[in-house]
């Protein structure tokens, strides 16, 4: 499964796809995460220190179109992970991290060359049955836009209680639809009472995949510096059974 977390900024997804990774590792797949947020910090979530060694999937460029000339495992038509060359990625037991790419300059630059190539990098990878690819978006609708999603077998949109995510949540949404994404699932967070459930599910007109509570042990932790690993509580219970109802949407392919 090749599964996207996207949202307004803020509003969990990085910590969503951190415990998503996590769950799916407990349920025996092998996890790539790609961290696509131009200020990244996944890394750091899930316990990787050396996260500024890793070499950006942007730079992965001329490898990706110089495919056509069929020298080296990454130029076969439909590469597997384990061709990935290792220096784009860290592992550390059943997971794997990779960048996006380089830090843009608050307003200025454009991320299209590195969309480019993380759409190639989706589209080709051939995942195999208990495989995963998460990708922690960048906030907003800015990817949508550029249509580098259009490689994703699901898009979770994050979204909270409140106005501005729910409007952000549905724009992401509608270009998820144009896309023709086939699987776009609403996924809650800081959900704290069944109001707050229904009101995102009238908001939205559309039940929630999974609602995430609020969890003070995530807060904690991330103040720390801590990966999230080690929790076990109430949110990565709710990861737990994310993995599973995606693993079940999912199970006609990979
Ligand atoms: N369910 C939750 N309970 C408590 N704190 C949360 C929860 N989800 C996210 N947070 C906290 O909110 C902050 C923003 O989360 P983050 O995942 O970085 O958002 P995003 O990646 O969407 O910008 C972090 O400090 C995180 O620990
Ligand atoms: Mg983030």
């Amino acid at each position: 499964m090749k599964v996207a977390v996207c949202g307004k900024g803020g509003v969990g997804k990085s910590t969503i796809a951190a415990l998503l990774c996590n769950a799916l590792i407990n349920r025996g797949y092998q996890v790539l995460a790609i961290d696509a947020d131009p200020s990244p910090h996944l890394a750091r979530l899930l316990g990787f220190k050396e996260a500024d060694q890793v070499v950006p999937i942007a730079e992965m460029k001329e490898l990706l179109t110089a495919r056509a000339e069929k020298d080296g495992p990454f130029y076969s038509l439909n590469p597997k992970v384990d061709d990935l060359p290792e220096k784009f990625m860290l592992r550390k037991g059943d997971l794997k991290l990779m960048v996006l790419g380089a830090v843009r300059e608050a307003g200025g630059g454009c991320a299209c060359p590195e969309q480019t190539v993380l759409r190639r990098l989706l589209s080709l990878l051939l995942l195999q049955s208990k495989e995963a690819v998460v990708v922690d978006m960048e906030a907003g609708v800015e990817h949508f836009g550029r249509a580098t999603i259009s490689a994703i077998d699901a898009v979770l949109i994050v979204v909270q209680p409140y106005r501005g995510s729910i409007e952000t949540a549905k724009q992401i949404e509608k270009m998820a639809r144009d896309l023709k994404v086939k699987n776009i699932f609403f996924v809650g967070n800081n959900v704290v009472s069944p109001e707050d459930e229904k009101f995102l599910e009238e908001e939205l007109q559309k039940p929630l995949l999974v609602a995430f509570p609020r969890d003070d042990e995530l807060a904690r932790l991330e103040r720390q510096g801590l990966p999230l690993s080690e929790t076990r509580g109430l949110a990565y219970q709710t990861a737990e059974l994310l993995a599973e109802k995606l693993e079940k949407a999912l199970s006609h392919g990979t």
